[in-house]
């Protein structure tokens, strides 16, 4: 979705909001542009990539140390120049980048015809910059009068960056439902949609929360609420480091991010175990103890780590759970046990489905747990409780190590809660413990073993144009992940399937050679998949198989990818890896752009 750079301070700001938005590309973008406070405030848009903007800008003489940034993401209007950002009021008064979506910009645009202000774009966002001007004359009260004025008219979601004519040095922000940051160095102020734009700048931040303003000057922020008053806060360290935002050698980010993937488990792990013990701070025994419900909710990927840990919690721990995802969920009126505890699963914590989930459970009632990448992202800072997954800057569209800690952290959850329960006895928790600590060195191994293999089969199957992934229970969970995962990065159309699901209908588009993804680790039921598996063979298929080796299915498999062994309920951590690999080669052997896939965008903040 949109990505917003702002800076004001020493420096040439050109440069800073140019490499800024550069490190938020992975959020998705069609279009791009800057404005920069130089005599007066100038401002350059492009349609495409921030190449083109550069291009553009090459012989001009940009020089301004306060401007603001933005690539977007369309929703109101084609990509295009007209409808780039940022945007500016019928006087050139009020220049805005935005990200989000104002709901009510129809009846608003009425409203400001009748006031004489006209429009040039097709944007929900231009409505905002004539919206703010029209107060600011109206009351001639300044700038947050204006901005708190415009937050209460308004109905949706954003966070915007202002410059004021009248106002040359500074930068405003506010807020609502769409996330932004404030960063502070000794070279001045920074406003960001996410922290990959300003690491390189400073790792201290402010958080703004929503329906509040902040005011950055040269060399400080001052915070606004909604009468107007100024609040305090206290700014945070962010500890992620600067290299973990960047490629490093690696052709991709996606690819770097699949081997960073053991160090992370590693990290994640370690940080919830201590002395063989899980420990989770602020969640007690006592109260998983009083659990008789969990709801997990999600989107995308994230949705994939529920369906994995709703398989694990109810055969662990017996405890009954739902799995849903986040858009259908928040208006789906579900219906809660007395002690119903959600959990949100997601990278970026700022998904507006899932966020809007969380307060919806909120609302009913249910305690909720966040498990969540980003530090101090809106989900975070709003549940009840928190499980930072340890994954580090994710930049690759498609997510794979933020994935994999989720796991990560699910188990550590269903162990927890299964001991609270007594449902698992001190040795068994011990042992479940000891072996998802050996996770790393498996994953370690499949990566430093399988990826010439992968490579090589991902080659062949870059040009059929269908395939099917299949398994039972976790392994079709897990299915479920490698299915999306394929279609993300290379647009080749594929489907996940429980194996015994696939006479029901899907069974009649194999042909001659079509991919059929089988998974099978699950010992209790793997010959009901094998099964499934000839008889797709019988009818032409090409099959793919994911296992342990000790599994012997090479009378159906054309071609076998094994893994380590582990207990039944970690098997998803390894399968993944070949299924992100395979994912990652068929793109490139496609031509994809594999970090930044069409029409797809990493945070998607609005509905
Ligand atoms: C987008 C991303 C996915 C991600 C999903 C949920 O669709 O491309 O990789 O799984 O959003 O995002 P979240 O940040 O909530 O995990």
């Amino acid at each position: 979705m949109c990505g917003i750079v702002g800076f004001n301070g020493k420096n040439k700001a050109v440069d800073i909001l140019l490499d800024g938005l550069s490190k938020l590309e992975y959020r998705g973008y069609d279009s791009v542009g800057i404005a920069i406070k130089e005599k007066d405030i100038e401002i350059y848009k492009a349609k495409g990539k921030i190449v083109n903007l550069k291009e553009k800008i090459k012989d001009k003489e940009l020089n301004g140390t306060c401007g603001i940034g933005h690539t977007r993401w369309a929703t109101h209007g084609e990509p295009s120049e007209k409808n780039a950002h940022p945007h500016i009021s019928n006087d050139g008064n009020v220049t805005l980048v935005h990200n989000g979506i104002i709901e009510n910009y129809q009846e608003l645009i009425e409203k400001l015809h009748k006031h004489g202000y006209t429009f040039y774009s097709d944007t929900d966002t231009e409505v905002l910059a004539n919206l703010i001007d029209y107060y600011y004359k109206k009351y001639k009260m300044g700038p947050i009068d204006a901005i708190n004025r415009t937050m209460v008219r308004v109905r949706g979601s954003y966070a915007i960056v202002v410059m004021f004519k009248e106002y040359p040095d500074e930068l405003w922000v506010a807020k609502k439902d769409s996330p932004m940051i404030i960063g502070e160095s000794k070279d001045g102020m920074y406003a960001a949609s996410d922290v990959p734009a300003i690491l390189k700048y400073t790792n201290t931040v402010y958080y703004i929360n929503d329906m509040e303003a902040a005011c950055l000057k040269k060399n400080k922020v001052v915070f606004y609420d909604l009468n107007g008053d100024v609040i305090k806060k206290e700014s945070k360290k962010i500890d992620w480091d600067i290299s973990s935002a960047e490629k490093e050698g690696y052709e991709h980010f996606m690819i770097k991010e699949i081997h960073e993937q053991p160090g992370v488990i590693e990290k994640t792990i370690h940080s919830f175990i201590n002395d063989n013990k899980i420990v989770f701070n602020n969640i007690d025994r006592d109260e998983l103890k009083k659990i008789d419900e969990v709801y997990i909710v999600a989107c995308g990927s994230a949705y994939h780590v529920g369906v994995c840990a709703g398989y694990i919690i109810e055969d662990l721990s017996r405890v009954s759970v739902k799995v849903d995802i986040a858009s259908e969920f928040r208006y789906r009126n579900p219906i809660f046990r007395k002690n119903e505890f959600v959990i949100i699963i997601s990278q970026s914590g700022e998904t507006a489905d899932s966020l809007a989930a969380l307060r919806e459970a909120k609302k009913m009632g249910a305690k909720t747990l966040a498990v969540v990448n980003v530090v101090g992202s809106s989900i975070a800072r709003e549940a009840d409780y928190v499980l930072y997954t340890l994954a580090g800057p994710e930049i690759a569209v498609a997510t794979t190590k933020a994935f994999s800690t989720q796991l990560i952290v699910m188990y550590l959850f269903a162990i927890e809660l299964s001991r609270a329960k007594k449902q698992i006895k001190a040795t068994e928790y011990k042992e479940l413990i000891e072996e998802i600590k050996l996770l790393p060195d498996k994953t370690k191994y499949i990566l430093d073993n399988e990826v010439k293999n992968i490579q090589k089969i991902g080659d062949k199957l870059s040009t059929f144009q269908d395939a099917f992934y299949i398994g039972r229970r976790l392994d079709y969970a897990i299915a479920l992940e490698g299915s999306l995962k394929l279609k993300e990065v290379s647009y080749i159309h594929s489907e996940a399937y429980a194996a015994g699901e696939l006479k029901h209908g899907t069974i009649s588009l194999i042909e001659e050679n079509t991919p059929v993804i089988g998974i099978i680790s699950q010992e209790d039921i793997y010959e009901k998949t094998i099964s499934n598996l000839v008889e797709v063979k019988s009818r032409g298929g090409y099959i793919l198989t994911i296992s342990p080796k000790k599994i012997d299915i090479s009378k159906v498999s054309n071609y076998e990818i094994h893994i380590p062994e582990t207990y039944k309920y970690f098997y998803p951590s390894l399968i993944v890896i070949p299924l992100q690999l395979l994912s990652y080669y068929i793109s490139v052997s496609r031509g994809v752009d594999v970090d930044k896939p069409r029409n797809l965008a990493k945070s998607v903040t609005v509905e």
